[in-house]
């Protein structure tokens, strides 16, 4: 006999009332028992999209959906710290932060998913090396953490599963820019994975979910107070996603970014970014006297990498799939180039073949976007703006849809204050 009636549960949140622990611990775990139907957690889903949930609720809610699987048990004796992104366009970040990360001393369990829509996945990109496997079981997580300091893989499936039923329902039910549903669904798989602390990377821009700074201080404020309810040390930061991060946007354009990264160079932004989110995640793991630019500079992280990759059978040292055309946009005019939407480039990356629209659909690991002047740079006329990287010729007239009107270049120009790439902070 079942506690409650999925329908008196639903009735509560519709009528704007406050869910109790017991209500949210059943319908949370009858869901996942396929008790609950779809249709009634949809109605759910929707009645919390509108009425939202308190700190007290998604604390319980993320507990539950935690609770509908099995957590990691990590046995490293290094601290163990991750990072999450909420997802932006070109965000290779986590590719040299883990290694680095590693290096400066912690040790890194990233738990990453495959991209979905204009944003591309970690794992897509990291299946552009030849021979690198994403699936890992438990033990390989453990060893390999314990032996690298690093581990990037997919999800085991018994880690939050209600999140994973919840998720693919959210989706098309119109449901998932709801704050309190967002942050659980996060922290649910982040603290499942069984890391000691967690910074967040929560994007703000046209290429992110949060689209103003508004709703992304309210979703670091929800992300950092699951983190504190559950005894995990969290930190969010708000970071800028109006334009892409760095030059390359898709796969194996982005592996050669972040590899570039770790041998000491790379784009400006991506350094920062990096080294900001590496500073935050060595003092929540207690060591912040190590500065992870020097690791960087020593050429430390750029080993660890390689250990990382040849731990998952991949050859650091191979080179990168090559796409069959490059088409060359040009700038219309000289001027400088004051705008470049995130969004736009990386709904272009992923009509070239980058992305894909379905779960099972497959990608392309040499499809892309390079973009070779960056806002504020000056181009001349004629001078090559953006390479897009494609194996089907066929797909560029859509990509040039998605990106006409994406960029401005202006003659009079007031150079933009320089806020850098952090905009605000969380910690928990
Ligand atoms: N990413 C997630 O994992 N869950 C959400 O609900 C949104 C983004």
């Amino acid at each position: 006999m079942e506690p409650f009636a999925a329908v008196d549960v639903i009735r509560a949140k519709r009528d704007g009332e406050r869910l109790s622990a017991e209500q949210i611990e059943w319908v949370v775990d009858a869901y996942t028992r396929g008790v609950v139907a779809e249709e009634q957690m949809a109605a759910l889903a929707m009645a919390i999209f509108l009425n939202g949930m308190d700190s007290g609720e998604t604390a319980r809610w993320t507990g539950a959906m935690i609770d509908s699987g099995e957590r990691l048990s990590l046995h490293v004796a290094r601290p163990t710290v991750d990072k999450h992104s909420t997802g932006g366009v070109g965000d290779k970040i986590t590719l040299p932060l883990a290694p680095l990360v590693a290096a400066c001393g912690a040790a890194v369990p990233q738990l990453s998913g495959r991209g979905l829509g204009h944003t591309g996945g970690t794992l897509d990109k990291l299946e552009s090396i030849p021979g690198w496997r994403a699936e890992l079981s438990a033990e390989e997580i453990g060893r390999q953490l314990a032996e690298v300091g690093a581990v990037v893989c997919a999800a085991t499936p018994t880690l939050a599963p209600a999140d994973r039923k919840l998720y693919a329902l959210r989706d098309v039910t119109s449901t998932v820019e709801s704050v309190p549903l967002i942050a659980s669904s996060i922290m649910s798989k982040k603290i499942a994975e069984g890391s000691g602390a967690l910074v967040l990377d929560v994007k703000v821009g046209s290429g992110a979910f949060m689209k103003t700074i508004r709703q992304a201080r309210s979703l670091a404020r929800a992300l950092v107070g699951i983190g504190a309810a559950h005894g995990v040390a969290t930190t969010a930061l708000l970071t800028d996603m109006s334009t892409p991060l760095g030059s390359a946007v898709g796969n194996a354009v982005e592996v050669a970014e972040a590899v570039e990264v770790l041998k000491g160079g790379g784009p400006a932004d991506v350094v920062e970014l990096t080294l900001a989110l590496a500073r935050e995640m060595l003092t929540l793991a207690g060591l912040s006297h190590v500065d992870p630019a020097e690791v960087l500079a020593s050429g430390e992280a750029y080993e660890t990498w390689c250990r990382m990759i040849r731990a998952q059978g991949g050859d650091p040292d191979a080179e990168l799939p090559k796409p069959a055309h490059v088409h060359v946009v040009e700038a219309p005019e000289s001027g400088v180039l004051t705008r470049l939407d995130a969004y736009a480039v990386g709904v272009a990356a992923w009509r070239l073949g980058a992305g894909r629209a379905r779960k099972e659909d497959p990608v392309q690991l040499a499809a892309g976007v390079r973009c070779l002047a960056k806002p504020g740079d000056r181009v001349e006329r004629g001078q090559p703006l953006l390479e897009l990287h494609t194996d089907t010729p066929e797909a560029v007239p859509a990509a040039l849809e998605a990106l006409s009107g994406s960029y401005d270049l202006t003659e009079r120009h007031n150079p933009p204050r320089d806020e850098g790439i952090v905009l605000d902070l969380f910690r928990g």
